[in-house]
């Protein structure tokens, strides 16, 4: 599988080409520092060298991906209009890119909670950014899978984990998982259309995928 990670050198994003590259897959990844590209390659992964917020062209990039897997965040550090150029306008470029290449396989990394009415504080302008990206994506007629974590953390990961469309009570979840889970998806065609909730949890990730995908 040829696997286009965009925002390649994120926590998330970089376990996740480093499971894709350990099984044969060809995994790339975007980002937008040169400098970042020797870790890249240290995981076994080819570094797309690409700054999301500028004018370059996002779908040459893209031509020839079987997936693309929306990773980027402008991050806590950053204000408002940073959520909009990255959080949104990153994932409405990968969109666009994804049309033009062809490519309709679209992974986006999401938060749990974001479509929660009446967020407030520096958090609100995150969110609404975040909903609006998987709006974005739902309706883009893309083969999708949205997974929305809880509070992510570097614990090692367990393999097990609890979803839902969506979950009523919140937890976290280790970037380790998410990761499997976002590779998970990627093996499971069945998973497009999916969006849903993940914390840590009891069930194997591919079992708790199924669930979800039986319904
Ligand atoms: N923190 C939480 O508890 C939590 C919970 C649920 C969901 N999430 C979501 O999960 C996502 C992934 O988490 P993570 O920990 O893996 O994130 P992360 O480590 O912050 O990675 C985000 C990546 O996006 C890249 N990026 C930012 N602007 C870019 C641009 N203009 N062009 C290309 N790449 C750009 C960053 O690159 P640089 O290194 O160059 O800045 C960084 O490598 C987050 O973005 C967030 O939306 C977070």
């Amino acid at each position: 599988m040829n696997v286009l990670v965009v925002g390649g050198h994120g926590q998330i994003a970089l376990r996740l080409l480093r499971l894709l590259a350990d099984r044969g897959d060809a995994a790339r990844g975007l980002v937008r520092n040169a400098g970042h590209a020797g870790d890249l390659e240290a995981a076994g992964a080819t570094p797309v060298v690409l700054d999301l917020e500028g004018d370059a062209d996002l779908a040459e990039a893209v031509r020839g991906a079987d997936a693309v897997v929306f990773a980027a965040g402008a991050g806590p550090g950053s204000g408002p209009e940073r959520k909009r150029t990255v959080d949104l306008g990153g994932a409405t470029k990968l969109i666009d890119a994804c049309a033009a290449a062809g490519v309709s396989r679209y992974l986006m990394i999401s938060a749990m909670g974001v479509d929660r009415p009446g967020h407030s504080g520096p958090m609100a302008p995150y969110y609404e950014a975040k909903r609006e990206a998987d709006a974005a994506v739902r309706d883009a007629g893309l083969d999708y899978t949205i997974v929305r974590p809880g509070r992510l953390t570097d614990d090692p990961g367990t393999g097990r984990v609890e979803v839902g469309s969506p979950l009523d009570h919140g937890g976290e979840v280790s970037r380790d998982d998410v990761a499997a889970t976002l590779l998970a998806a990627l093996d499971e065609p069945r998973s497009a259309g999916v969006q849903l909730d993940l914390i840590g949890g009891a069930t194997p990730i591919d079992a708790a995928l199924a669930s979800l995908i039986a319904r």
